[in-house]
C-alpha cells in the first residue's frame, strides 16, 4: 500500500514501480531523526500526547538501527518508516509531506557526511605533517612545467599538500553550514494549518525549503575539489615512484603487483585517486544539470540528488583512508632527491638575484645568467642547501616554523 493509495486506484505497472523506486536506504537513520523532530513539533502544537511522543522516540530509534525493516514493497524510506510506526505512523505525517521530509533527512545526512570528511581530511593532513617533519632537511628540485626550477625541501613541498587539505576542510564546513537549516514545517510547499512553523533554524521560505538542493551541490563541489587535490597528490606520487624519478618507494601495504610482470610494484592507490576525481566531478555536474531547469517547488527529478551524494561520501572515506596509508608508508630516497637538487642549473635564479643585490637591473642579470647557461659556462656560487636557507620558507628553518604553526592549526 502506498502513501497515496487513497487517490490512485489499483496497483502500478511493475516497470513503473521499478523506475520510481528510490535507492535511499542510507537515509534511514537520518529520516528517523527528522521524523522525531517533526513529532516534537506536533507535540508542541498539541497534536501528539506525551505518551505518543515518547513512543515515537523509542520506535524511531529502533527503526533507525534495523535496515531490514525497509522492504521491497516500500516505495521509499519514508513509506517504510511510516508503515513500521503503525497507528502512530498514521498520525505522524500530519503537517508534513515527503517533500519537506526528504529534504530534512537529506540535510542531516549531508551534515554528517561533512563532519566525517573533515575528520578524515584531518587524519590525512596529520600523516602528511609527520612525513614533512621527517623531511625538513631533504633537498629536492621544485618544479614548474615539470622542469626543474629552484631547490626546495620535501618538507616545504609536503606542506603545500597540507594547505590544499586545509582549504578542503573549510569547504566542507561551508557545505555543512548550508545544510544546517531545517525545511520542516514547509509541508508540501506552503506550510500547513496546524501551527507547526516558527521553530529555531527553520528556513524562511516554505517553497525554497522544499526546492533547495544547494547544500547537496555544495557537498559535491567540496568533494570534487578534495578529489582534485587527491588526484594531484596522486599524480606526484606516480611520478616520484617511477624509475625515472626514483624519489620514493611505495609501501607494500599500499601498492599492487602485476599479474604478468613479476618485478612490478604499482601505485594503484595514487592512480585511483586520480581516476575517482573524474567520477567526483561527474557527480557534481550531473546534479547541477538535474536541478538547473526545475520549476519550484518539488519535482521528482530531485530524487536523483541522493545516489551521487551517497557514492561521493563512500569515495571520500575510502580515498582519504587509502591515501593516508600510502603516504604514511612512503619510503623517501633522500639521496636521489638531493642528487636531482644538485643540478647546478636550479641555482640560476639565485645567481641572477646575486647580481641584483650588486645593483644590476634584474632583466640584465637574467640575460647574463641565461647567456652563461646557453653557452654551457654557468657555474653556481653556492649549493642547493645555501639556496633554500637564503629563501627562508622553503628551507629547514622556515619549514620548522611552518610545521609548528600547521600542527597547532590541525590539532584543534
Ligand atoms: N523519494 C523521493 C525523493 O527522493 C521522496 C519525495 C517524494 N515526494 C513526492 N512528492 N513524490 O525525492
Amino acid at each position: 500500500m502506498t502513501l497515496w493509495s487513497g487517490r490512485v486506484g489499483g496497483s502500478l505497472d511493475p516497470a513503473v514501480w521499478a523506475f520510481l523506486h528510490a535507492d535511499d536506504a542510507p537515509l534511514l537513520p537520518y529520516d528517523c531523526e527528522a521524523s522525531f523532530q517533526h513529532a516534537q513539533r506536533l507535540h508542541a502544537a498539541g497534536l501528539l500526547s506525551d505518551a505518543e511522543l515518547a513512543e515515537a522516540e523509542r520506535r524511531l530509534a529502533e527503526i533507525a538501527l534495523d535496515p531490514s525493516g525497509y522492504v521491497e514493497a516500500d516505495e521509499d524510506v519514508h513509506s517504510a518508516i511510516e508503515r513500521q510506526l503503525g497507528d502512530l505512523g498514521r498520525k505522524i505525517h500530519a503537517g508534513r509531506s515527503r517533500n519537506d521530509q526528504v529534504a530534512a533527512a537529506f540535510r542531516l545526512y549531508v551534515l554528517d557526511a561533512c563532519g566525517e570528511a573533515r575528520d578524515q581530511i584531518a587524519a590525512l593532513a596529520l600523516v602528511v605533517l609527520s612525513l614533512a617533519e621527517a623531511e625538513v632537511d631533504t633537498l629536492m628540485p621544485g618544479y614548474t612545467h615539470l622542469q626543474r626550477g629552484q631547490p626546495v625541501t620535501l618538507g616545504h613541498h609536503l606542506l603545500a599538500w597540507v594547505e590544499m587539505l586545509d582549504r578542503d576542510r573549510t569547504r566542507f564546513a561551508a557545505a555543512a553550514a548550508a545544510a544546517r537549516e531545517s525545511p520542516l514545517g514547509a509541508g508540501a510547499l506552503a506550510g500547513s494549518t496546524l501551527g507547526l512553523g516558527g521553530a529555531p533554524g527553520q528556513m524562511r521560505n516554505s517553497i525554497d525549503a522544499v526546492a533547495d538542493r544547494d547544500f547537496a551541490l555544495d557537498y559535491l563541489y567540496a568533494v570534487s575539489i578534495l578529489y582534485i587535490h587527491l588526484s594531484r597528490i596522486g599524480e606526484e606520487i606516480v611520478f616520484w615512484c617511477s624509475g625515472e624519478f626514483g624519489f620514493v618507494k611505495l609501501p607494500e601495504n599500499a601498492a599492487t603487483g602485476s599479474s604478468m610482470m613479476p618485478q612490478k610494484l604499482n601505485p594503484d592507490v595514487a592512480e585511483l585517486a586520480r581516476g575517482k576525481a573524474g567520477t567526483a566531478i561527474g557527480r557534481l555536474t550531473g546534479l547541477l544539470a538535474a536541478v538547473k531547469g526545475l520549476p519550484l517547488a518539488y519535482d521528482r527529478d530531485l530524487q536523483e540528488d541522493k545516489a551521487p551524494v551517497f557514492a561521493a561520501r563512500l569515495d571520500t572515506r575510502l580515498g582519504l583512508q587509502a591515501l593516508a596509508a600510502l603516504v604514511a608508508g612512503l619510503g623517501v630516497d633522500r639521496e636521489r632527491m638531493a642528487q636531482a637538487a644538485s643540478d647546478p642549473l636550479v641555482l640560476a635564479t639565485d645567481a641572477a638575484e646575486a647580481l641584483v643585490l650588486e645593483g644590476v637591473p634584474f632583466r640584465e642579470a637574467h640575460e647574463r645568467v641565461a647567456a652563461s647557461v646557453r653557452d654551457g659556462s654557468f657555474v653556481p656560487t653556492g649549493t642547493a642547501a645555501d639556496s633554500v636557507a637564503a629563501r627562508g620558507a622553503p628551507g629547514p628553518g622556515g619549514v620548522r616554523d611552518a610545521l609548528a604553526e600547521a600542527r597547532a592549526r590541525w590539532s584543534c
